[in-house]
């Protein structure tokens, strides 16, 4: 009769309550009142109006009226799925990170994947990078890897962002999307050319990937990985797709379902045929750092630049496996909650500005999207190897509010602490200066890697798919301006491509982008910066 007893007889675990079975359930109320069906309504008489004493139907309906949570405001579809993580080459040369810190060692994760710019109910299939985010289950606390499947971004200013993600949903008055009106689209990248590697990229062979299991993840952003004496090096971490990758052509993605990567995880993993990835690393000590700015123009915390391999070459640490789908996607994958501010002792942000606003965006989103508790859930809940507790209490839904422990730091029942291992003077970088506001500004540098992919990497049926594809978004453009500026941003890459743009949509760009200004970017290639 106690309420000890009826918590330990009443609340089953998440596992028991997954395996819950029609079979052995008796149809009742929320508050566990059996009822004969549910197909039953109250009502005055044979056709009169039915009666507010119904719970049943109350019950029934009012929960329906709030069975959606928003929409993540990014990469809102998705796929998920459970597995673990084992490393295979510790680092423990570089890194305290407890998951890499022998071989053999491993740990549940949960990964989800997404497309980026459309709905909850939008197609698999859309030319669009793709969200890779890892939350992997450490002894110390869970450490989310919240990546791309391409290994730079439209943008290196973070308040950028809302403005670039506005421009790839609706329009707000047509309600269009870009596929039907690509105005704002071409509009906001042609005013912002550091987008361009990834606009290659994103138009090339590589812009629809076929399903998630055959495409790489990359970090994007520079971390830093921290050894218990304070020693840091920058990294970049890859996930690389152990079934190799694939890509469908505009054609064939036309011709697939609209959960074709949904589909085609779920039942990979269903008929047992786990996916896998490596997970490898680049390093770059500080001063190297300075040494590729110096000599090659590349910024560390710029993600519109790659770290070239043949200098920073890969280290594999170890490999994940999926071999688990969710039972129950709402709970498992929807409410999963992941971000880049999750990390464990061993690794930690860069002073990339993007990084910083995203170490803020997550948790905040989170905190609208699921709810203040949304860390107590099963799919969030950190599974550490020792008991934690802090002193954070209350607000809906709190479930696991801590017992009846001190909600202070108490001296009379004092919680416990663990002494800091790592030697923070050292891993914090020292910064001095102004502040800086605009963080944007265009260099020649950004067109190397573009003009590599065009001159070297691609092969002429690549070249020309990459036209097509680019025409047909241009074709629903409705700004001739707004082409030109975009078509000139090509030739920068190479002429070729802007000549070959010209022929095949009759519009002329202008010479260069040497005295164009841009609303959007400073432009350090023009004598006149032009803001
Ligand atoms: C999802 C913000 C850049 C990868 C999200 C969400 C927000 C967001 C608010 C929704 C999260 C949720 O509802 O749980 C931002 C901001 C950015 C940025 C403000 C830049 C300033 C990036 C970059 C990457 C990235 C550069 C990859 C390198 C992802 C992924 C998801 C996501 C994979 C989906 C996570 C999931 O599956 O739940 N982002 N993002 N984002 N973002 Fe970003």
């Amino acid at each position: 009769t106690s309420f000890a007893a009826h918590v330990a007889n009443q609340f089953n675990s998440y596992e028991t309550d997954r395996q819950m079975d029609s079979k052995q359930t008796i149809y009742a109320t929320s508050n566990g009142v059996p009822m004969p069906h549910p197909y039953e309504a109250q009502r005055a008489g044979e056709s009169g109006p039915l009666l507010l004493q119904d719970f049943h139907l109350i019950d029934l309906i009012s929960h329906f009226d709030r069975e959606r949570i928003p929409e993540r405001v990014v990469h809102a579809k998705g796929s998920g799925a459970h597995g673990f993580f084992e490393c295979t080459n510790p680092a423990d040369d570089l890194t305290c990170l407890d998951i890499w810190s022998a071989k053999g060692k491993r740990c549940p994760v949960t990964v989800r994947f997404s497309t980026v710019g459309g709905e909850a109910g939008s197609h698999d299939c859309a030319r669009d990078p793709r969200g890779f985010a890892v939350k992997f289950r450490t002894e110390e606390g869970n450490w989310d890897l919240v990546a791309n499947n391409t290994p730079v971004f439209f943008l290196r200013d973070p308040a950028k962002f809302p403005h670039f993600i506005h421009t790839q949903k609706r329009d707000p008055s047509t309600h269009l999307t870009h596929a039907d009106d690509s105005t704002m689209f071409w509009d906001y990248l042609s005013q912002n050319p550091e987008s361009i590697h990834q606009v290659m990229i994103l138009m090339g062979d590589r812009g629809i990937p076929d399903g998630f299991r055959f495409m790489h993840g990359y970090s994007g952003h520079s971390l830093k990985l921290v050894k218990k004496n304070g020693d840091w090096v920058y990294c970049q971490i890859h996930m690389k797709s152990m079934q190799g990758t694939k890509f469908l052509t505009q054609e064939e993605s036309a011709t697939k379902s609209p959960d074709h990567s949904q589909k085609d995880l779920y039942e990979a993993i269903q008929r047992g045929d786990y996916p896998k990835w490596s997970v490898e690393i680049q390093t770059m000590t500080p001063k190297q750092a300075e040494e590729v700015w110096a000599k090659q123009g590349i910024n560390v915390f710029d993600l519109t630049h790659v770290w070239p391999q043949k200098q920073f070459p890969l280290r594999k640490v170890g490999e994940f496996t999926l071999n688990e789908n969710a039972v129950n996607y709402f709970a498992e994958v929807e409410q999963a909650a992941f971000s880049p501010s999750h990390m464990p002792a061993g690794i930690e942000p860069s002073a990339d500005p993007v990084l910083q606003s995203r170490l803020f965006s997550y948790p905040d989103t989170h905190r609208h999207r699921v709810g203040a508790n949304y860390q107590q859930l099963p799919v969030n809940a950190a599974r550490t190897a020792f008991k934690y507790g802090n002193f954070q209490r209350d607000g809906p839904m709190a479930f696991y509010n801590q017992g009846g422990r001190a909600n202070y730091l108490s001296s009379i029942d004092p919680i416990q602490f663990r002494q800091r291992t790592i030697d923070y003077d050292k891993t914090h970088g020292h910064f001095q200066g102004h502040a800086i506001t605009f963080l944007s500004q265009i260099r020649p540098e950004d067109f190397n890697a573009p003009r590599a992919l065009w001159e070297k990497v691609w092969d002429e049926p690549a070249r020309q798919r990459f036209i097509k594809n680019v025409t047909g978004k241009m074709e629903v453009c409705r700004d001739k301006e707004v082409l030109k500026r975009q078509i000139t941003i090509f030739r920068e890459v190479s002429d070729d491509i802007a000549q070959r743009l010209e022929k095949a949509t009759g519009i002329k760009g202008y010479d260069g982008i040497k005295n164009m200004k841009f609303n959007g970017t400073h432009n350090g290639m023009s004598l006149d910066p032009g803001i």
